[in-house]
């Protein structure tokens, strides 16, 4: 029996503790976004390192930000490999930060309080299957988790690791991954020295369906404020005489799309690579019915709506998109407050596609804001951080290796698919060390990830915690 297939019988033996140790671990709320819950975040980082360490690494917590912004700790570990190793530097990558467990009240069990439970009877959108529910379920701690426990099972079970291996889990990836730039340059040397980047923390095409993804889109997220007088007005008073800030932020946030639902920014789309037609018709051939998707969350088939001239799973692989993802300014209380106020605000996000600059981009957006402003109209600018896009070449020696563990582990063929989400630090290997990045990812659509009863089902968990050991000894072999 090969040491891959030993480390799977020992982690199928001991799943009750696998799950378990997650269950620890979820119950961190790490929530990176809110400076309320530094110390807690930084606690989910150490639970990481010690679990790195009982796998017999050494793992270290590298602070991050400077002293008047600190940022949350880094966890990072190297194992330099068996006397003599000539294969890969293997980087794997992940984040123990999560994502704000809001609206609360739509949980149907409390976001820290992790449960197992089988799939709802009677809920026909439910697939049978253990699952186990909490904030950070799938995305990230419990994909992490699959690597952590195929370490630990290698450890028990054959000793040393047959490569050498580097670990950076951050906890800051849900809040835009704002000081790993940084990061990344003070271990350009080391990080150098890697040949590939894995990560799971993307999903499978679907349910007993592997997938490698081989697309992120990259991101500009941005807060504008728009501030006009400088208090609150009684709108009998003043309605008619000076510019409502609410009425003016939703004006020019309207101003962003025209009739086809493109981005109106000047130059939006001047570097986007459209994806070779070959590549469109493959992705048509995925069995899958991405429309469909529609009806598990409430819309008809209908509803399909986006950039006109694309289908559905083009725009979200391969097409730049804005959304407003929050907005806010005068009364929110309950009740009806007659008011002018004197600021209003929005969050406002872009999806990226190659070749766009996040940069440019946001500054593009704040010119075209403040080309707009009223008289007496005053501007503020937040930077949320964001990413480039980035994309796995599919001449790359490692997609192989993946493509075969994911085989090994799961015994069908791994599909390959892009996903419209981001993940910072992909691009950032790319752009910074020329790194390429293999995702491979174990989630599922109706995973409701950054939702209200995000889950992990255990099946998924059993095939990324399988992967990885073959993972392990794939890469040994290259
Ligand atoms: N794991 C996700 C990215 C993802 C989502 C991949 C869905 C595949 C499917 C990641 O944690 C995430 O949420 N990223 C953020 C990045 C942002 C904060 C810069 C995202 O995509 O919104
Ligand atoms: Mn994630
Ligand atoms: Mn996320």
């Amino acid at each position: 029996m090969g040491d891959a297939q030993r480390v799977v019988e020992a982690l199928t033996k001991d799943e009750a503790g696998a799950v378990q140790r997650l269950i620890e671990w979820l119950r961190i709320p790490s929530i990176s976004t809110d400076p309320a819950y530094a110390g807690q975040t930084r606690e989910a980082a150490q639970w990481c390192a010690d679990r790195l360490s009982e796998a017999g690494l050494q793992p270290v917590l590298r602070e991050t930000g400077t002293k008047a912004k600190p940022g949350h700790p880094i966890v990072w570990a190297h194992y330099g490999g068996p006397e003599g190793y000539s294969g890969p530097h293997v980087l794997f990558y992940g984040h123990y930060d999560v994502q704000p467990p809001d609206p609360l009240e739509l949980w149907e069990s409390a976001p820290f309080e992790p449960v197992v439970r089988p799939a709802e009877k009677g809920d026909p959108k439910d697939v049978p299957g253990e699952r186990i529910v909490a904030r950070g379920a799938v995305d990230d701690k419990g994909q992490v988790a699959g690597f952590l426990e195929a370490l630990r099972s290698w450890h028990e079970v054959v000793g040393p690791l047959p490569i050498r291996l580097t670990v950076l889990i951050e906890g800051e990836e849900e809040s835009g991954s704002v000081n790993l730039e940084r990061f990344v340059e003070e271990e350009k040397t080391h990080l150098g020295t890697c040949d590939v980047c894995v990560i799971s923390d993307t999903g499978m095409l679907g349910r007993g369906q592997p997938a490698i993804t081989t697309g992120v889109r990259g991101m500009a997220y941005t807060e504008i404020i728009l501030t006009g007088p400088d208090q609150d007005l009684h709108s009998g008073m003043w309605g008619g005489r000076v510019r409502n800030p609410i009425n003016v932020l939703v004006e020019l946030l309207a101003q962003l799309h025209d009739d086809d639902q493109r981005v109106t920014l000047p130059g939006f789309y001047d570097r986007v690579i459209e994806p070779p037609q070959a590549e469109r018709d493959a992705w048509a051939a995925l069995p899958m019915d991405h429309v469909g998707g529609l009806e598990k969350i409430g819309l008809p088939r209908e509803a399909d709506a986006g950039e006109a001239g694309w289908t559905s799973v083009e725009r979200e692989w391969a097409r730049p998109t804005c959304d407003i993802n929050g907005i806010y300014g005068g009364y929110q209380g309950a009740g009806a407050k007659t008011v002018i106020p004197s600021k209003a605000g929005a969050k406002v996000s872009f999806r990226l596609v190659a070749d766009q600059d996040p940069e440019t981009i946001a500054q593009s957006f704040k010119a075209w804001v403040q080309a707009r402003l009223p008289v007496g109209f005053g501007l503020e600018f937040h930077d949320h951080g964001g990413g480039h896009p980035g994309a796995v070449p599919f001449d790359s020696p490692f997609l192989g290796a993946a493509e075969s563990a994911l085989e090994a582990a799961s015994g069908t063929k791994a599909h390959l698919i892009k996903t419209g989400g981001s993940i910072p630090v992909v691009g950032l290997l790319k752009k910074e060390l020329d790194l390429d990045t293999l995702l491979v990812g174990f989630g599922l659509d109706d995973d409701r990830v950054h939702s209200p009863n995000e889950k992990f089902e255990l099946d998924c968990f059993r095939l990324c915690m399988r992967t990885h050991a073959h993972l392990i000894e794939r890469f040994a072999s290259l």
